[in-house]
């Protein structure tokens, strides 16, 4: 850790309390986390670390009416259920918060009106969709519709899951009512915008300086600052939700994501408070000396890397993030996981039929550190069984059942050193920092495998030194050995700690230890010196094997899921059929042949043109998303396809009277569609 900073603030993202926590969930933005914070407290750093329920928001209130039930009713339920599930998993949160809590509405509230009376929110009042049926305007995922960068039916208001584009619900082609299936008409309202256009610049320069970063994370971020940013609403016409706190709101709250990562905060000074010193969560949140962590999964990457650090420097008073390793997803068994199809392996589920350690154990070798990764159960009974069992366990058991046999249980005396038994202390003593340094740089899966490594080396080393031989022969010897192996026990139990916190605790106490493993300390963990005669404490099995019998059920549900996914829906194949449509609704779409007459890039976006069109007489402007494919200039001249009466739209800001029809090869790369003759713009396609 840098030497200007003097204690650590940690942060997962805050779950939406509306269903319960899968493993893609665990793999993203939690198990990371906890093994970093656990690492630090054996630093002995001054850390803490802080989760809560999310519990607003349209995902909220939309699982709310689908199950008809109040959107209380489904916070209270999943807040606990999440709570109690992170517990069993291990997850060691200082604190674990909740969105609808009093301190956290006051403290939104708060943010919100400082930045109101700075003058930093631009109010404006534009037409939003409203769905008349509901009598209500159709803000995020309340919205679906045709995504204007990849064509995809299915996008949602905030996000196309296809092509991962941040959407605004007035960009959607097509749109829907998510809760009538109306389309909706466009009545104005008014609200209040983060002015992120403005704050690029600040945001820019704070990023430069966060060259150390994932890849994976500041690839993302640039491309937002590079497709430049725009002003983004932080207020919203819903009846659930954080009120704005002016007069003449009524009936808007705070935008979901501007009141969660506030959650942080508010969380930390509901730990304050519990510790009995309220004051306390200033020092985390206000002393530059905090170095703060955001562990979340890529999907939240705009908001702590743009958005909520934005907010933050327009407070002043606030530290911004030293560092938000994001990661990638995590799928399974070959396929997306998919929270409505019941596509995930639940930890609830997960924890009545097995043990939590060789599942934090797989998350973290086969995590989605850089790139997406896939859970198998094969390969988690495989680890488990080869790797955890076999090595790391086996390790253990035959050193602590030999010194039982021969040593009765107790710690035999150290002799004269031989070549070998140095070379095991010098990898004992260096593994603490060999591996602390991975830990620092959230090298999580490297950390892991130099852990297993100094596993592999000392059931090397017993076995190199036989002492199941030397017992008989050279007693001296074997004591030594023994000693070293027990030595080696400990210095595993230390460092297995963040990672396998259970097992960790378990080993501690069968090397005879009264007290936790956590009290123990990072550094010294390859120097842990027993006395000869130390008794040992009781052994028992640290790792057990899985059985095919018990892997095999889960695997066949998820076949079960994912063929009648296959056969028919869009979660896992996106490209799937669509349903059959009747010639008249072929017959209401306007296709023309159109002439592009000037073309040219829009500013800050790598991915859309501006093309003015000669439609027969007619010129029209559409905005096309192919400038990954297209130069501007090759575009003038070209016939295109358009369908010419698609509502028009606006997309970054500037109108769309069209939109043009191009095939995407399984790359992605898109080829226009035109005419194989030479025909006049503006012909008729039947
Ligand atoms: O994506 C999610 O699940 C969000 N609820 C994460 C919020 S993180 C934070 F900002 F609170
Ligand atoms: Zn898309």
């Amino acid at each position: 850790m840098e030497s200007d900073y003097k204690r650590i603030l940690v942060t997962s993202a805050l779950p939406y309390a509306n269903g319960p926590i899968h493993l893609g969930h665990l793999a993203g933005a939690y198990l990371p986390a906890d093994i970093y914070v656990r690492y630090q407290r054996l630093k002995q750093r001054d850390v803490i670390y802080i989760c809560g329920s999310d519990e607003h928001g349209v995902p909220i209130t939309i699982a709310a009416e689908k199950k008809g039930v109040s959107p209380q009713v489904i916070v209270d339920e999943f807040h606990y259920r999440n709570k109690a599930a992170f517990e069993k998993f291990g997850m060691s949160f200082d604190y674990y918060g909740r969105t609808s809590s009093k301190v956290h509405h006051e403290t939104s509230q708060e943010i919100f009106l400082r930045l109101h009376k700075k003058g930093l929110f631009n109010r404006k009042t534009e037409k939003q969709l409203y769905d008349q049926k509901a009598k209500m305007f159709l803000a995020d995922r309340y919205v679906k519709g045709t995504c204007p960068s990849c064509s995809y039916p299915d996008a949602y208001g905030d996000q196309c899951e296809k092509c991962g584009t941040t959407l605004s619900p007035a960009e959607l082609i097509n749109p829907k009512s998510a809760l009538t299936g109306e389309k909706p008409v466009y009545k104005e309202t008014e609200h209040w915008y983060l002015p992120l256009g403005q704050l690029q610049e600040n945001v820019t320069k704070w990023i430069e300086t966060k060259n150390y970063w994932k890849t994976n994370v500041l690839g993302q971020v640039k491309s937002w600052l590079n497709d430049g940013l725009t002003d983004r609403a932080v207020t919203r016409d819903l009846s659930w939700g954080i009120p704005v706190p002016l007069d003449h709101a009524e009936g808007k709250v705070l935008y979901v994501w501007f009141d969660a990562p506030i959650g942080y905060i508010s969380a930390t000074k509901e730990w304050a408070t519990d510790k009995g010193d309220p004051d306390l969560w200033k020092k985390y949140w206000q002393d530059r000396q905090t170095k703060l962590v955001h562990f979340i999964g890529k999907d939240n990457i705009v908001f702590h890397c743009i958005m909520f650090p934005a907010t933050l420097m327009e407070l002043g008073d606030y530290v911004l993030p030293d560092n938000v390793p994001a990661n990638e997803f995590l799928n399974l068994e070959g396929n997306k996981l998919s929270t409505s199809k019941n596509y995930a392996v639940w930890l609830e589920d997960y924890v009545q039929k097995f043990e939590i350690d060789p599942l934090r154990y797989y998350l973290t070798v086969n995590a989605p550190e850089t790139k997406d990764a896939d859970f198998t159960w094969q390969e988690f009974q495989q680890r488990n069984n080869s790797e955890l069992a076999d090595i790391l366990g086996n390790f253990i058991n035959r050193t602590l059942t030999f010194a039982n046999k021969q040593y009765n249980g107790r710690v035999p005396e150290r002799g004269v050193l031989d070549d070998l038994d140095k070379d095991m202390l010098k990898t004992l003593k260096e593994a603490p920092q060999q591996i602390g340094a991975m830990y620092e740089t959230f090298d999580f899966r490297k950390a892991v495998y130099a852990f297993m490594d100094i596993g592999r080396a000392a059931n090397k080393y017993f076995n190199d030194q036989e002492p199941w031989r030397t017992v008989k022969e050279d007693i001296e010897k074997c004591a030594t050995t023994i000693n070293i192996c027990i030595h080696a026990v400990q210095t595993l139990a230390v460092l297995m700690e963040p990672l396998l916190p259970f097992s960790a605790e378990k080993a501690w106490s069968m090397a005879g230890h009264k007290d936790s493993v956590h009290a123990q300390q990072w550094d010294t963990a390859g120097e842990i010196s027993l006395p000869a005669g130390h008794n040992l404490g009781k052994v028992t099995i640290l790792f057990r094997k899985f059985e095919d019998s018990e892997i095999q059920p889960e695997i066949d549900r998820l076949r079960s899921i994912s063929e009648s996914l296959n056969s028919g829906q869009t979660e896992t194949k996106p490209k799937q059929e669509k349903p059959k449509i009747g010639f008249d609704e072929f017959a209401k779409l306007d296709l023309r042949v159109a002439r592009v007459i000037e073309a040219e890039k829009v500013e800050k976006t790598d991915k859309l043109l501006k093309l003015q069109l000669e439609l027969g007489t007619e010129k029209r402007q559409i905005v096309a998303g192919v400038a990954k494919n297209y130069q501007p200039d090759e575009m003038i001249g070209k016939k295109i396809i358009i369908i010419a009466n698609l509502e028009p739209v606006k997309i970054r800001g500037i109108e769309s009277n069209g939109m043009l029809l191009a095939a995407e090869d399984s790359e992605g790369r898109l080829s226009l569609l035109g005419p194989d003759r030479d025909v006049e713009s503006g012909a008729e396609i039947h």
